[in-house]
């Protein structure tokens, strides 16, 4: 009798104690909103990427385009892959003032007083797309106009003075959309120089 007594007393006192502990588990749960939560804020976010991507331009540069009926259209059997690896294009045609950039018939080959660039692969590639990418880096990237924020500038004509203006949120979820998309193999090259620098030596 003296027994239960005890317990029943003891009860509430072992609760106090336990409650901050139970708090520190829950809380950030609840915060974040749980597992399911979280797993539908992922694909509200994925959803959200989507929408940022097909309205910013992005397929415009990153999916090659291919002659349709009407004209060029993005080929999207190579969604977002860049420029194609196996399109060498030749030397860019001579520009005449005040004519400055000339663009492959893909849309992924640019030359103009940067040399030639070539639109990168999107696709979570892990070798030749941003699948090692995270967020930070991709973020880095777009804010700073450098390649993972450290690297060589990201040139034309990337909308980097543009893209700089998304907010955190719209970056994660461009960041999102893309390494949700089927991955795609394409080793895009790297840019070339400028020809005056090429002829000045
Ligand atoms: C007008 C053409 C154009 C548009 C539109 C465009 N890009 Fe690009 N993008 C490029 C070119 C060209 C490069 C390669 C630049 C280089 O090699 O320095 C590039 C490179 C990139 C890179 C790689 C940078 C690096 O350092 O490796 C990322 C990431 C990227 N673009 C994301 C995007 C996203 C996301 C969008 C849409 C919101 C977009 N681009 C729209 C032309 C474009």
């Amino acid at each position: 009798m003296k027994r239960i007594t005890n317990r029943s007393r003891a009860r509430p006192m072992a609760l106090a104690l336990a409650l901050p502990a139970l708090a520190a588990i829950a809380l950030p749960a609840l915060a974040a909103g749980g597992p399911d939560a979280s797993a539908k804020s992922d694909a509200a976010a994925v959803e959200r990427g989507r929408y940022l991507v097909s309205t910013s331009a992005c397929h415009d540069c990153h999916t090659p385009w291919k002659m349709g009926p009407k004209g060029p259209e993005p080929d999207m059997g190579r969604m977002l892959s860049g420029h194609p690896q196996d399109f060498a294009v030749p030397p860019p045609p001579k520009l005449q003032a005040p004519w400055i950039a000339a663009f492959a018939e893909t849309n992924t080959a640019w030359a103009g007083p940067w040399g030639v660039s070539f639109t990168a692969n999107l696709t979570p590639d892990k070798d030749t797309g941003l699948g090692k990418w995270t967020l930070r880096n991709f973020t880095e990237t777009i804010r700073t106009g450098r390649h993972m924020g450290r690297g060589r500038p990201v040139l034309p004509p990337m909308p980097i003075p543009v893209y700089r203006n998304f907010n955190d949120a719209d970056l994660a979820a461009i960041y999102a959309y893309l390494q949700s998309i089927p991955p795609i193999a394409n080793r895009v090259p790297e840019p070339l120089p400028a020809a005056e620098k090429v002829a000045g030596h």
